[in-house]
């Protein structure tokens, strides 16, 4: 006779399975991507994973498809209020999401190979703290080649992230969106743009093992792109954040250093090839000073040997000064021009020896996740 009671029963246990590997999805409008997508991901991973999607009210359902998809494979969604909200507080929130250790990021249309995800994690699996897919790494690429234009903005995107970021320099292609990484950076992180979340990663984290996954970026398999002109913009802001508006505040000293010079140059009555060295040296000094005590105010060099360092990083920059703003004056130019068109001629390469040299990181700086920004 069979009892009524309510024991145990079969149908009630849900088998646990471990996940392991958590791939957030961030989408918007990707409701026809999302089908193949999970099905590649399933065959890639076999077993021991989770996709998490992470919408923004797509209004083409694709919320709607991904909760169907769930009934076949174990895709979980999250489901934002709000349209288009940006891809990087929606990773942010996948990984709040996601059960595994470790977060696979991937885009949703099939632009990254989902075969390349269990690469990526399978690298943090064993131990590095970030695995970045590179398009432009060796064994990596671009399927179908890109028109020029499209090709000059990636890169200059990529190569203005080196140039202001000193943890994007190592990577081939910093502005990937195909990465892994653990959860408890992912998850910690607070979103300084709306879309290049790995340099968050990179600035937030401080990953201090990272490894690269070469992988050929196809085209869309379907819907738009949802990147325009108005992300550009949101991009060079975002590397004004994360650089605490350090280049800026750099351009500013620098305007003051020239205001200096040109003081020394009217007060001393000399020729201007020898009145140029004391106003250059007047103005390195307070230039020196206010980048000590404002613009790199976090990581201070000490006086004496950050003076003495700063002018060896100026050296470029004071011989280009000062061979230019000679020439210029013999040329008939009134010196005080003369003066700053040398400057101008100095300044890039200013800015990246002080960067590096002179405002080079402790060994003893701040841990990995206390670094966070408030
Ligand atoms: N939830 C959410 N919210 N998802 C978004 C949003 C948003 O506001 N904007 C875009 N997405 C989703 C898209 O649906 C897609 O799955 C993914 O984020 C990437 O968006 P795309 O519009 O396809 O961007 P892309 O192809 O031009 O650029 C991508 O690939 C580049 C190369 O790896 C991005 O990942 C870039 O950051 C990356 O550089
Ligand atoms: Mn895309």
């Amino acid at each position: 006779m069979p009892t009524c009671d309510d024991g145990p029963n079969a149908e009630n246990i849900k088998p646990v399975i471990s996940t392991v590997i958590s791939v957030v999805v961030p989408t918007y409008n990707e409701a026809e991507n999302l089908p193949v997508l999970v099905e590649r991901l399933h065959k890639a991973f076999g077993g021991g994973y989770e996709v998490v999607v992470v919408d923004d009210s797509s209004p083409d359902g694709t919320a709607l498809v991904a909760e169907s998809l769930a009934r076949d494979f174990p895709v979980r969604v999250v489901v934002r209020r709000g349209r288009w909200m940006g891809l990087a507080g929606a990773v942010v929130e996948g990984a709040r999401a996601a059960l595994g250790e470790v977060v696979v990021v991937m885009d949703a249309d099939l632009q990254h190979p989902p075969e390349v995800a269990p690469l990526l994690a399978a690298r943090v699996l064993a131990g590095a703290d970030l695995a970045v897919g590179t398009r432009y790494g060796r064994g990596g690429g671009i399927e179908g080649g890109w028109p020029v234009a499209r090709r000059i903005i990636s890169r200059g995107a990529s190569l203005l992230a080196k140039l202001l970021l000193p943890e994007a320099r190592p990577l081939s292609d910093p502005m990937s969106g195909f990465f892994a990484a653990r959860r408890a950076c992912l998850s910690s992180i607070s979103p300084t743009g709306r879309y290049k979340i790995l340099l968050d990663v990179l600035s937030q984290c401080r990953p201090a093992e990272v490894v690269e996954v070469p992988y050929v970026f196809r085209p869309r398999h379907a819907g738009r792109s949802k990147l325009g002109l108005r992300h550009m913009a949101d991009y060079v802001l975002q590397l004004m954040r994360i650089t605490g508006w350090r280049p800026l505040k750099f351009a500013l000293v620098g305007a003051t250093g020239v205001g200096v010079a040109e003081a020394v140059l009217y007060a001393l009555p000399l020729p201007y090839w020898l009145a140029a060295v004391p106003a250059i040296e007047t103005s390195l000094t307070t230039n020196f000073a206010l980048n000590n005590a404002w613009t790199f105010r976090d990581r201070k060099a000490p006086w004496l040997r950050g003076w003495l360092k700063y002018h060896v990083a100026n050296l470029a920059g004071i011989a280009a000064n000062y061979a230019t703003s000679n020439a210029l004056v013999l040329a008939g130019v009134s010196r005080y021009l003369a003066y700053v068109v040398g400057v101008v001629a100095g300044f890039l390469a200013n800015y990246l020896l002080s960067e590096t040299y002179v405002f080079g990181r402790k060994a003893v700086d701040i841990s990995p996740r206390t670094s966070r920004r408030a």
